[in-house]
């Protein structure tokens, strides 16, 4: 992102960022997401997480119960998506909407954008970041949302870059983690279907290798393996990786199962993806043989036909309840971030009608999570 010192819409020069610890109280830790862009996974380091995930039980609340808030009044948020989408766009709209924000919406970029008539990218971001305060893109290329923030002049949020990443998916991810296991660290994986192309895979394994003991079990067809190069960045962070072409006993082991869709999209060859799609499919039977009881399953959604219907009413499926849930929770509190420098929870909690604070007062004190043992840094 350019930040223009003296821009109406508030952007001032960048800061350093303070970093909590876990155990501190919010009042000592600044905002480490105020104007910045969120790109990659990289970036939503153990610290900037327990940061988020100390406001969202209060942003759950806010949602769940209709709550008027204000803290976003004023403030305008543009979507961009130049792939198809609806959960994600909607889930960014969603929070915008029910802080107090506004949405902008542009019709159709796919096909009324002027990029359908050939218009230089720069031009089209520099077109959009005048309108709003935060710019969401989604994009069919890998590495246009770090593009994007090149040429913006307000914050940009990655909603998915191609085969590259999508961080967004990955922080509702490692929230559902959290919230339904208790812990980051200490977490057997297994990873599922199109590792290749899938970027929340891409994002969430970022995300993980930065926690101790994870073992990540990595299921795919050949053709679709997780590209080396990621391959080789997690298992430098010492994530122990064993991958595999088909289900296998070790997958007994795991806590969690994050299973993708064969991406058709990516694929040249239709005749390639058609001999793909079904390879890898959860049904009850594969769950019964090869999964631990109380394991989690989950999937960032769509399902096509990676997982069998009768799936979804197995108490350990939890793609629609809670992951999908967590989505519009995690993106509210970053959107916060993102938008106002002094966020806290008094801060959110000030900014709703006196009449509906009872309701949310009990998270005032809110302290940082411990979200399990962290990796140590490179000296
Ligand atoms: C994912 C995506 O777009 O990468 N969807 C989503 O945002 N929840 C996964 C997918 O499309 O398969």
């Amino acid at each position: 992102m350019v930040l223009q010192e003296g821009d109406h819409r508030g952007h001032p020069p960048d800061k350093s960022i303070v970093l909590p610890r876990s155990g501190e109280t919010e009042a000592s830790i600044v905002n480490p997401f105020f104007n910045k862009d969120l790109i990659s996974a990289d970036e939503l380091t153990p610290e900037k997480l327990a940061w988020l995930f100390q406001i969202t039980p209060l942003m759950e609340t806010v949602h769940l119960n209709s709550i008027p808030c204000r803290l976003l009044e004023g403030r305008i948020l543009v979507p961009l998506f130049y792939e198809p989408s609806t959960r994600t766009k909607t889930s960014h709209q969603t929070a915008m909407i029910q802080l107090g924000g506004a949405v902008s919406p542009v019709e159709d970029p796919i096909r009324f954008s002027s990029f359908a008539k050939g218009a230089r990218f720069k031009h089209e971001i520099i077109a959009f970041a005048i309108m709003g305060d935060l710019l969401v893109m989604r994009h069919q290329e890998m590495g246009s949302a770090q593009k994007a923030a090149e040429f913006s002049h307000v914050p940009v949020i990655n909603a998915g870059d191609g085969n590259g990443e999508h961080p967004t998916q990955a922080l509702l991810d490692v929230l559902t983690i959290w919230r339904t296991r208790r812990r980051l660290d200490d977490l057997t994986v297994v990873l599922g279907g199109d590792l290749l192309n899938g970027r929340t895979i891409h994002s969430l394994i970022k995300i993980l290798a930065n926690f101790k003991n994870n073992r990540f079990i990595l299921a795919s067809p050949e053709e679709l393996k997780l590209p080396e190069e990621l391959k080789r960045f997690i298992e430098g962070k010492g994530v122990v990786i064993s991958e595999h072409q088909g289900f296998t006993e070790e997958m007994k082991e795991a806590d969690i199962w994050y299973w993708t869709r064969v991406q058709k999209e990516r694929f040249e060859n239709e005749q390639v993806y058609e001999r793909m799609k079904n390879l890898f499919i959860i049904n009850p039977d594969v769950l019964d043989r090869y999964a631990r009881k109380d394991m989690t399953l989950m999937h960032p959604l769509p399902i096509v036909t990676e997982i069998a219907p009768e799936v979804d009413d197995d108490p350990r499926a939890i793609y629609l309840h809670p992951q999908m849930r967590n989505g519009v929770y995690s993106r509210m509190a970053l959107i916060a971030g993102i938008l106002i420098e002094d966020l806290t929870p008094d801060a959110i909690i000030d900014s709703i009608p006196r009449k509906f604070r009872p309701q949310v007062e009990e998270f005032r004190s809110l302290q940082l999570p411990d979200l399990g043992k962290v990796l140590a840094k490179p000296a």
